[in-house]
């Protein structure tokens, strides 16, 4: 990106920042096209235009001869215009990639990690042409329903202490969906999916560039079902996926689910960075979906069978195999075959 494009673009995100604040401040009144001028030393022409560019992303604006603009709804899309003002962190989220349509944000996120971007910089996607799930499966992204994001995280650990690194990602949009609808239980599935009544909401990949000693970045993508129904998805994960939307039955705002997952992990990972897993393993294992059940492990050759009996202070899946011997899991597919008794 050229670098006189790259400050067009903040200059005109900062202009509709300070438009849309001052309509939100309006609490659905007017705010005159002279109040504008004189917030941001420009024309009225260009208000106007920038209310335009507003139009286009999905703002209801009306303009009233003599009485000025009216905020009547905004996008339910996690433009940077919706999330920034509800974030409270520091780094998370405040570089921020927008796309209407991309292939994979892990993949635009890992072209920007290579030119240097700082830690924290999210890419958002409306939908995703190729989204990339574990074990080079795909990942469902139709358009304007769910979330689809990456986070680039520069850790200073060796590459041993980042593989703990998804399932504390997983705790925090774990409790991050709970915060959002009390009474929800969210479970994890080693090493990270997110599971809500047994069915997955939230995939994790996270995919690490590092050299022996040190981690240079881990690209951390996340794909939330929010208002996702069954009769939106493919035949083969209907009897396997849920949504905020499906266990609610209500819709849900998609820049607040993301701006709470961001406000949740981001001191939660500073704690990572320093202690590493120890200081969340009580309530991961509170919320382990496979503790006691029979499962299959899968992995590049080869299939081990036995029950789930926990996760290890390193963040291994403990499995116990027929023969009782307990055998720690580092990396795999895990499928819940049945409860052990
Ligand atoms: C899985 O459960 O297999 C992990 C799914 C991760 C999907 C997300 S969607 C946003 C980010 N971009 C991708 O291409 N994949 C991740």
């Amino acid at each position: 990106m050229g670098c006189a494009y790259r400050e067009r673009l903040v200059k005109n995100m900062e202009v509709a920042t300070v438009i849309l604040s001052a309509l939100r401040a309006a609490q659905g009144g007017e705010v005159s096209g002279e109040t504008l001028c004189g917030k941001l030393g420009i024309t009225r022409a260009a208000i106007w235009k920038h209310i335009e560019a507003l139009r286009t992303q999905g703002y209801e604006i009306k303009a009233q001869p003599r009485r000025g603009y009216r905020l009547v709804a905004s996008p339910n899309t996690p433009l940077e215009t919706e999330v920034a003002p509800l974030l409270a962190t520091r780094q998370l989220g405040r570089q921020w990639h927008f796309f209407l349509r991309t292939d994979s944000t892990s993949r635009q996120l890992g072209l920007l990690a290579e030119k240097g971007a700082p830690e924290g910089t999210v890419v958002v996607a409306d939908e995703q042409t190729a989204g990339r799930g574990r074990m080079a499966r795909a990942w469902f992204s139709p358009a304007g329903i769910n979330l689809y994001f990456s986070i680039l995280l520069r850790p200073r650990v060796p590459p041993a202490a980042a593989a703990t690194l998804p399932l504390f990602v997983g705790w925090g949009v774990a409790r991050a969906l709970e915060s959002m609808l009390p009474g929800l239980v969210a479970r994890i599935k080693w090493p990270n999916d997110i599971l809500v009544h047994g069915r997955k909401i939230c995939g994790i990949l996270c995919e690490m560039q590092a050299e022996a000693d040190c981690v240079q970045h881990v690209i951390v993508g996340l794909g939330v079902n929010v208002n996702l129904t069954a009769s939106d998805m493919p035949a083969e994960i209907v009897r396997l996926a849920t949504s905020l939307r499906m266990v609610s039955g209500d819709m849900w705002s998609r820049p607040a689910l993301l701006a709470a997952i961001l406000n949740t992990v981001e001191p939660a990972y500073l704690r990572w960075c320093s202690e590493g897993l120890t200081p969340f393993l009580d309530d991961l294992r509170t919320r382990d979906a496979l503790v006691g059940r029979r499962v299959t492990l899968e992995q590049i050759g080869r299939q081990l069978a036995g029950r789930a009996v926990g996760i290890a202070p390193d963040g291994a899946l403990l499995l116990e195999t027929d023969d009782g011997q307990v055998v720690p899991i580092v990396s795999g597919d895990v499928h819940i075959t049945g409860i052990h008794n």
